[in-house]
């Protein structure tokens, strides 16, 4: 780079600074983390991605070097040359700790106005101060760091998948709307006023067209878009790792995910206790029965136990209706946690009715026993429960009696958040498994009828096909979900190759025939023409980089995130467009309020 008078090219980045370059003259570029006048001597930070050197201003500077560094502040941009000297008092925090810079060129790049936080006490400022101005925020260490292991991990995806045999292929986003379960983001046509294309929220009817063109080893890291409620884990545009395969079964796709999961460990865990491999799996029925979810953290213990023999033998009417109006009763034993306060058992009480249960029961065993519903219990029940349960003094077991669904829901919730409270959620360890064997379809009370548990396009278990009219709650499908520390990575599933049975599910679903050749004629129409039999997964790499960043926040993985109203902070979008646009759009948009993403996100 030719600047006046010098030639500057970067030597090395600034992290990089170390021992065999002590005694050479460097040249490092990048901006000024911070400034200290010492007594006519100047101490400046510089940072680029890579870390941090300390540059050193002193009496063997030269006059022109003084005096440039006189107006230098944070966030400057400087192109500095020197010799790398060993530092008489080295920082034992900083890997470039023991050297310094003693400069001899200066040039300021750029110069900065004074930021708007200090980037280093950035988790002391609101998240939309730091989100608009994410460019400054970026410069962080955490973040930038998470960014390039980000990078890091999409290219190692690449090479695992190429070595793989799979083709790297790329499907549209602008595409016709499919039924994943999510809103779309719609996108107008110019050309045919009125009709939209939908971006996609996966690419699952594209990835099976492709196994019908033959590309039996399909894989892509693929951006999806849905329109849904935010939350730490979701983002409404979002990257999945997206593969499919021909002539395969499950065990064939959850073998290659567990081999790319293996991969990403041994490439990522750095700290981390890997998971055992082949991994365990669990049925999705053992998951709400023992865990109370279908995606299961198995890092701790704490289990449901389905006690409604015991509840029976009980003198409770609310336990004894509830079994025999077809209910269940579930309990979890919390240990240790026999002297848990009124105001802890409200709070937990609270918990479980969020998720819809109608009460809390709970007892303490132990010579000063106490509960709930001490009254109604014997001594034979009092002792058959601990046994059941395998509590001991000291211990605290919670009880709920409700419809099945409900009542391993309202535990599986409060398991989850006194492991939490009791610190047992280590971030370090790493409990990985499947579940499987969903249920295909799910009853939407709200709809009035049965939605794909999965996707449409989901294969039913070779046991079920002659239940799918009968009973088609009791029908299991083929799909299957990776579950990692209570998350779900990634999910897949063998689907439809045969186009009867296609049609036969998806009128199930409620479409009628015109309606499923309206929306996926393209997809029944290859089914004529020889469909491999397929399936596929997809992982949730956003999900994967916050798991080896350890951050809870989907934010921190992605360079320019949505705020919970989904919309940027930095760019303002979604923002108006001009009457000229719409115009051309052939759209009329009803007058709106002042305002737009920009001026919102107070809620952040
Ligand atoms: P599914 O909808 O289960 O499957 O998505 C696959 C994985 O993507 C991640 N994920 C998300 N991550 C961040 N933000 C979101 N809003 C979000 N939604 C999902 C999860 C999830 O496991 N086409 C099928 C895959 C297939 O059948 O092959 C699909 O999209 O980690
Ligand atoms: P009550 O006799 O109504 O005071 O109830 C005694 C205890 O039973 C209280 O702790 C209630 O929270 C609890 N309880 C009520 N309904 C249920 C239920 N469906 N499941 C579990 N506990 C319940």
């Amino acid at each position: 780079m030719q600047i006046g008078q010098e030639t500057m090219k970067r030597s090395v980045y600034c992290g990089e600074v170390g021992e065999s370059h002590v005694g050479q003259s460097l040249c490092l570029m990048g901006w000024v983390k911070r400034r200290r006048n010492l007594g006519g001597m100047v101490f400046l930070d510089l940072r680029d991605r890579s870390g941090i050197c300390q540059l050193v201003v002193n009496e063997k500077s030269p006059e022109a070097v003084h005096e440039a560094v006189r107006d230098v502040r944070s966030e400057y941009v400087l192109a500095v040359r020197g010799e790398v000297l060993r530092r008489s008092s080295p920082n034992p925090d900083l890997p470039t700790g023991d050297y310094e810079l003693q400069v001899e060129t200066l040039i300021v790049l750029s110069a900065s106005e004074t930021p708007p936080f200090v980037l280093e006490e950035a988790d002391q400022v609101s998240d939309v101060l730091r989100l608009r101005y994410r460019f400054l925020d970026l410069r962080r260490e955490r973040l930038s760091n998470i960014i390039q292991l980000r990078s890091a991990m999409l290219n190692r995806t690449v090479d695992f998948f190429a070595t793989h045999g799979f083709l790297q292929i790329e499907t549209p986003y602008l595409g016709k709307s499919t039924p994943e379960g999510a809103r779309d983001y719609l996108v107008p046509s110019r050309v045919y006023p009125g009709s939209f294309f939908a971006l996609p929220q996966s690419p699952q009817l594209y990835k099976q067209m492709l196994m019908m063109s033959g590309f039996d080893r399909y894989f892509q890291i693929a951006r999806c878009f849905r329109d849904e409620d935010l939350r730490a884990d979701r983002q409404p545009e979002f990257t999945q790792v997206d593969l499919e395969m021909s002539f395969v079964d499950e065990d064939d796709v959850m073998d290659i995910a567990e081999s790319y999961t293996h991969f990403l460990f041994e490439n990522f865990g750095t700290g981390m206790e890997a998971p055992k491999f082949p991994l365990q799996r669990l049925t999705y029925r053992e998951a709400m029965e023992n865990y109370g979810s279908d995606k299961p953290d198995l890092r701790f213990g704490m289990k449901l136990h389905k006690i409604c023999g015991w509840a029976l033998s009980v003198d409770f009417p609310v336990f004894k209706n509830c079994v025999e109006a077809g209910g269940c009763v579930y309990a979890i034993c919390a240990k240790g946690m026999g002297q848990a306060s009124r105001k802890q058992i409200d709070k937990m009480t609270d918990l479980v009715r969020l998720y819809h249960a109608k009460g809390l029961a709970w007892f303490a065993p132990g010579e000063s026993e106490r509960g709930s519903i001490l009254k109604f219990l014997s001594d034979a029940n009092k002792q058959e429960l601990c046994e059941l349960m395998g509590a001991e003094s000291g211990d605290l077991i919670l009880i709920v009696a409700d419809s099945e669904r409900t009542a391993q829901t309202a535990l599986g919730q409060l398991r989850l958040k006194i492991a939490d409270e009791q610190g047992l959620l280590d971030p370090n360890r790493c409990a990985a498994c499947w579940v499987t064997d969903f249920p295909l379809f799910e009853y939407s009370e709200e709809e009035q009828r049965y939605v794909a548990q999965h996707h449409p396009f989901t294969m039913i278990a070779d046991e079920d096909v002659d239940y799918l009219e009968s009973d088609p709650g009791r029908c299991r499908s083929k799909a299957y979900d990776l579950v990692v520390n209570g998350q779900e990575m990634a999910g897949g599933s063998i689907r439809i190759h045969d186009r009867d049975f296609q049609y036969r599910v998806l009128k199930h679903l409620g479409f009628s025939e015109e309606r499923a050749k309206a929306n996926f004629d393209f997809l029944l129409r290859a089914f004529d023409y020889g469909v491999p039999p397929h399936g596929g997964c997809a992982f949730g790499l956003d999900r994967w980089v916050m798991f080896f960043a350890r951050t809870n926040n989907i934010r921190d993985v992605i360079a320019f995130p949505k705020v919970q109203s989904s919309s940027c902070l930095m760019t303002g979008a979604p923002s108006r467009v001009s009457e000229h646009q719409l115009m051309e759009l052939g759209l009329e948009v009803e007058a709106k309020p002042e305002g737009d993403a920009a001026s919102e996100g107070a809620e952040e």
